[in-house]
């Protein structure tokens, strides 16, 4: 496919993501106006570039007349908050919204991968407003808080930016490292609970 043509193609993956940062933006602001604090640290989104997707359609084998059905993930939020709460509440905010509807979810946190990753995933569409029409985009969001993003981010380094295959030894320290980062996780939230109440943010 030409360049001009994938340009095009992902055009309306750039306004929605966009859209959903500013969203995420908004709910911070909503929450600092009213002098509370905001349970997001930090949101940032992405569109994937051309040459990973042309990488993941070759691992996955897929043609590219199906690559917009098939790869969930051109459009990509991730949104980091404090405690392990905040992810379902802000998850709750969102789907709430009435032009944000559910495709998928995947709770990672109460079901983790194999090797420790935890987070929560949505994939959700929302519309785009384009010159002549409006589109229906996926967007897949990953909510975590800022130590599971810790493991993954060092976890995703690990892996990717490395030729050699992860040893056993090595995928049980990281299975380890996920297990004390969880009990962490817990304990910053009891901190949290026991200084401020259960009182909502
Ligand atoms: P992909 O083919 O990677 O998209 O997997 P999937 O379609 O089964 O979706 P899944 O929800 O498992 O993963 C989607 C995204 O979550 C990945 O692209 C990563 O950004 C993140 N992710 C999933 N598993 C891991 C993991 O084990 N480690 C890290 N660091 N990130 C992960
Ligand atoms: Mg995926």
């Amino acid at each position: 496919m030409e360049l001009q043509l994938w340009r095009e193609m992902l055009t309306p993956y750039e306004l929605a993501v966009d859209e959903l940062v500013l969203k995420f933006r908004h709910i911070i602001r909503e929450y600092r106006n009213v002098g509370r604090y905001s349970p997001i640290e930090q949101v940032d989104g992405r569109v994937k570039s051309i040459s990973s997707i042309l990488d993941k359609m070759q691992r996955k084998k897929i043609n590219v007349n199906d690559v917009e059905k098939e790869l969930e993930d051109i459009a990509g939020i991730r949104v980091i908050c404090h405690y392990i709460k905040d992810i379902y509440r802000m998850s709750d905010l969102l789907l709430r919204q009435d032009d944000i509807h559910l495709l998928k979810i995947k709770d990672y946190i109460k079901n983790p991968k194999e090797n420790g990753y935890r987070s929560l995933h949505l994939v959700v569409e929302v519309p785009v407003y384009l010159a002549n029409e409006k589109v229906m985009v996926p967007v897949e969001i990953q909510i975590r808080t800022i130590a599971m993003d810790f493991w993954a981010t060092l976890e995703h380094h690990l892996r990717y930016k490395n030729d050699k295959e992860i040893s056993d030894d090595i995928r049980n320290r990281l299975s380890d490292c996920a297990k004390s980062i969880t009990d962490i996780d817990y304990e910053m939230e009891d901190i949290h609970n026991e200084v401020f109440g259960h009182h909502k943010i």
